[in-house]
């Protein structure tokens, strides 16, 4: 079994926009029979539906009907001097003890009104977020990783902290904001293996080897547990529920925004470097294409998808429409200079052609027509900013992410 493929390395990758394709994005409001969308209520009843099934038929694959959560406070405690509290919980995912369950690591401010919170997946386990010796290492599969002592897909100690750059959780409470963490291995182990384990097994039909072609592949079944992590947030008090942000770097900045448009609750949805399948363009090819990543990493979409391997003028749907699907909710799309790999320019571009849905809908849409300099955060409803440096979430990026939704969240 393959977690990081090496195949696919002689598709030639495009890093020139001289070398790109010509092609035509499909048009969002534009509807299947030709009509052309031109109110809100149009949006709503005619071209979102149809928009949103396309991208579950042909990109990511339909997730079947959630079954209600249940939970269980497994340990609540102050940290950081007390400045907020750390509750752990077991999520299981389809309500029963014996069925997918996830830890869930919930931090939230000292506040006497319910708090924003930010839900994200991590990718190494939560146990890599901080030094905390308390918090258990990660159970399921986890990447073999020399640098953080992984062997044998077993989460070891050394690997205690590895991710704390990612995630400065003292900065996010000192700001007002809650985080709300799961390892996102505990929801669907990130391999190729027809989906026998994780939520995908437990939702298999009878008689069905593994989902069908228009069926849920890993993204949307990790989108899936974000919906999850949501229905259990809501149940909160301490949480302000018109206020929840789903944020995702990389494969999952994918899934964050899968689950922001398939899931309203999400008041807010950023996306983090996070490139082919996510926010960029797929017609440009630019950087990782879609036969490259249905080569490399053939689990994370539904079988459909490999249709559009080298023929992505013939997908339904572009990548700007995902963007549109979450309208007129707050998106922030963030890219980094040296990303290319995820095409920053590409991110850039479906949040622009997400504008006229925006607007449509009356926000501000998207503020400006070119990418912005470095390190400028365009706070307009669809927002962009791109940094310098790799492909990493770093402190200055949560930075832009709070101050994007003091902006567009703050007040409500
Ligand atoms: C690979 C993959 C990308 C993905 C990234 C990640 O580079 O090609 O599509 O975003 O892994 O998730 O780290």
């Amino acid at each position: 079994i393959l977690a990081m493929p090496l195949y696919g390395q002689d598709i030639k990758v495009l890093y020139d926009e001289a070398e790109l394709p010509q092609f035509t994005l499909p048009d969002p409001l534009i509807a299947k029979d030709g009509t052309k969308i031109t109110t809100a209520e149009a949006w709503e009843k005619v071209r979102r539906p149809e928009l949103l099934e396309l991208f579950e038929t042909e990109v990511y694959g339909k997730a079947p009907a959630p079954l209600p959560i249940s939970s269980r406070l497994l340990e609540e405690r102050e940290v950081f001097g007390g400045k907020g509290t750390l509750r752990r919980v077991q999520l299981f995912l389809t309500g029963k003890e014996d069925g997918p369950q996830a830890e869930l690591l919930l931090y939230l401010p000292k506040s006497d009104k319910p708090v924003p919170v930010v839900a994200a997946l991590n990718f190494k386990g939560n146990h890599t977020l901080s030094d905390d010796p308390a918090i258990p290492l990660a159970n399921a599969w986890v990447r073999n990783n020399a640098e953080d002592g992984v062997k044998n897909h077993k989460a070891s100690e050394e690997s205690r902290g590895a991710a704390k750059s990612r995630w400065p959780i003292e900065r996010i409470l000192d700001r007002g904001y809650g985080l709300a963490t799961v390892y996102y291995g505990d929801i669907d182990p990130d391999f190729d293996d027809d989906f026998q384990n994780g939520i995908h097994g437990a939702f298999q039909k009878e008689g069905e080897a593994k989902p069908a072609a228009d069926e849920w592949g890993s993204i949307a079944g990790w989108a899936f547990g974000l919906s999850r992590i949501a229905d259990f947030l809501q149940q909160q008090d301490a949480i302000d529920h018109d206020r929840l942000i789903v944020m995702g770097h990389s494969r999952l900045g994918k899934t964050s925004l899968w689950a922001g448009a398939t899931d309203p609750r999400f008041a807010l949805v950023i996306s983090n470097n996070s490139g082919c399948g996510g926010a960029a363009l797929s017609r440009r090819r630019f950087g990782e294409s879609v036969r490259r990543i249905n080569t490399s990493f053939p689990h994370w979409f539904c079988d459909n998808f490999l249709k559009y391997n080298d023929n992505e003028d013939a997908c339904p749907v572009d990548q700007h429409e995902l963007i549109a699907l979450i309208a007129p909710r707050p998106v922030l799309i963030c890219s980094a200079e040296d990303d290319r790999w995820a095409d920053p320019h590409g991110e850039f571009l479906s949040g622009l052609y997400a504008d006229p849905v925006y607007r449509l809908l009356g926000t501000d849409g998207l503020a400006v027509d070119e990418m912005p300099p470095l390190d400028k955060l365009i706070d307009s409803r669809i927002g962009y900013r791109i940094r310098p440096g790799k492909h990493d979430v770093t402190p200055s990026d949560w930075e832009a992410y709070l101050d994007f939704a003091d902006k567009q969240l703050g007040g409500k």
